[in-house]
């Protein structure tokens, strides 16, 4: 089972301290969410997983953080100025204002080249809130926030501008000399970067799916410009479909989405997206899914065009800006090339989102009362084990319970409650995904031993309070997710 809806999810994340809408007591800020003390655990998870995954069990990955606010060239370059925007209308009718590309007539059927106001002027394009289809013609938006570096700038002096990054991608393209001479690499190799990422979108929503300020886990896959790129394209979306199954997410809520030729992004010469059913309460097949990531051909588009050598028809350096030349020199073959990449891209919040939902689960005790089990992988699960006493009254009990909880701590994250009656912790913690509840009892004075309740089964088992870190570590064990080599 899934969760039936997103709101189920937004109703439990506030409820249960995963994820809050930000800045409520002023009236919020609009698709702007704040994660609670279970959400930050989980998206920290989820970002650890991906890390150990690519760059610690791999031996052909490494990590850096770059800067958010870069020198502005960089967004110049890589063509983010000029392109990097949506094409926006608004309805006549219900004054609607929506991005273009996401309405129902927009793209003519069989893809090919078209001219988006005529199909507008035609009637062709339905607003996506009311259906008419009396819209106004589209323009262009770009979506980089700007700001101005420096207390003394003007507001419009162009030598201040700046811009907070809309995609990681471009710290790891500008640091690729860097890191490759610093650790002696060789093609083919990846860098890996995690962190916020900022777009200006028209039309945010669907909780914490589509927001302005996001976090982003991309890696640059650097290869020879004669390698099988679409092939590995295709190698990487396997790879990432074997990931996400081993968080947790069933492959029946999955599915590929090959982006079409007019679709593709200015950089990319094939895209695959890997979708997520985040919508399965609509009717219609086709749009209960969105994109979770995407795996994209970028040739050797960025680094070419961040670099000082390439020049035009004409012999003009088409980068005049640039100070140094980001080719590479292959021993091998003696020959100084660009290097093709290949680039997934994943999205941290819509995996922890894809992640809820997947968990999401409701079953009946034997009082007939329904009970939601967030069936987390315990890899992610924010709480490994709750440590609870049967009786808060009795001070030898709530010292042996505090006592087991601190003794766990520095092996898995543990927690202490004795917030209400025992039936009411247990249903607090499946709600929340902890994978064990571990209670001291009135026996457990006298045998040293604790019962540990399993999430998904209810089942109880007793344990020795000597071996419980060893027991609880082993039935934790994340699930191994396979990283086989990309040729
Ligand atoms: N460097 C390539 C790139 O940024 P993208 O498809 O625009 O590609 C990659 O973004 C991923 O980042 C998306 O698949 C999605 O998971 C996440 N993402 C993009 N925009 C987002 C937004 N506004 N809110 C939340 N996540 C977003």
């Amino acid at each position: 089972m899934t969760a039936p809806n997103i709101d189920t999810i937004v109703s439990l994340a506030k409820r249960r301290g995963f994820v809050f809408p930000s800045s409520e007591i002023y009236g919020g800020l609009g698709s702007a969410w704040d994660y609670g003390p279970l959400g930050v655990e989980l998206a920290n998870n989820i970002k650890q997983a991906w890390w150990r995954w690519l760059v610690y069990e791999r031996d052909d990955i490494e990590g850096v953080d770059s800067s958010i606010i870069l020198n502005r060239l960089v967004w110049k370059y890589s063509g983010h100025e000029a392109t990097f925007h949506d094409p926006l209308v608004d309805c006549r009718e219900c004054k609607s204002r929506m991005r273009a590309d996401k309405l129902e007539g927009y793209f003519p059927e069989g893809g090919g080249q078209f001219d988006a106001n005529a199909r507008l002027r035609e009637g062709l394009v339905k607003c996506s809130e009311c259906g008419s289809t009396n819209l106004t013609e589209e323009r262009y938006f770009n979506m980089m926030f700007r700001t101005r570096l420096g207390a003394l700038a003007d507001e419009d002096d162009p030598t201040a501008l700046a811009y907070l990054r809309p995609e990681t991608a471009q710290g790891i393209f500008i640091n690729f000399l860097n890191v490759q001479t610093a650790m002696r690499r060789k093609l083919p190799f990846g860098i890996a970067q995690v962190g916020k990422s900022f777009r200006n979108e028209v039309t945010p929503g669907n909780f914490i799916l589509r927001t302005r300020e996001f976090e982003q886990m991309e890696m640059e896959y650097f290869v020879k410009p004669d390698a099988e790129h679409f092939k590995l394209v295709d190698e990487w979306v396997t790879l990432y479909l074997e990931w996400f199954k081993g968080l947790g997410i069933d492959t029946a809520n999955l599915k590929l989405h090959e982006v079409p030729k007019g679709e593709l992004a200015h950089y990319s010469k094939r895209t695959v997206d890997i979708m997520y059913r985040y919508f399965p309460e609509r009717a219609e097949e086709e749009r209960q899914w969105e994109e979770l990531m995407g795996i994209a051909y970028r040739t050797d588009f960025d680094l070419r065009s961040h670099s000082n050598k390439p020049t035009d028809e004409d012999g003009k350096r088409v980068n005049p800006d640039s100070t140094e030349d980001l080719s590479y020199f292959d021993e091998s073959t003696k020959q100084r090339f660009y290097p093709h990449v290949i680039e997934p891209a994943a999205g941290v919040n819509r995996t922890v989102l894809a992640v809820l939902m997947d968990a999401y689960s409701e079953k009946t005790n034997d009082k007939g009362e329904m009970r939601v089990i967030l069936k987390l992988s315990p890899q992610l699960a924010p709480i490994k084990a709750a440590i609870l006493p049967l009786a808060k009254n009795k001070p030898e009990i709530v010292g042996m319970a505090r006592a087991i909880k601190r003794s766990l701590q520095p092996v898995l994250r543990a927690v202490y409650d004795d917030t209400g009656g025992i039936g009411k912790l247990y249903a607090r913690q499946d709600e929340i995904g902890t994978p064990f509840c571990v209670t001291v009892d009135h026996q457990s004075l006298e045998d040293e031993a604790v019962t540990v309740r399993d999430r998904d089964t209810w089942e109880q088992e007793r344990v020795k309070v000597s071996d419980l870190a060893e027991h609880l570590q082993k039935r934790l064990k994340p699930y191994p997710i396979a990283a086989p080599e990309v040729s």
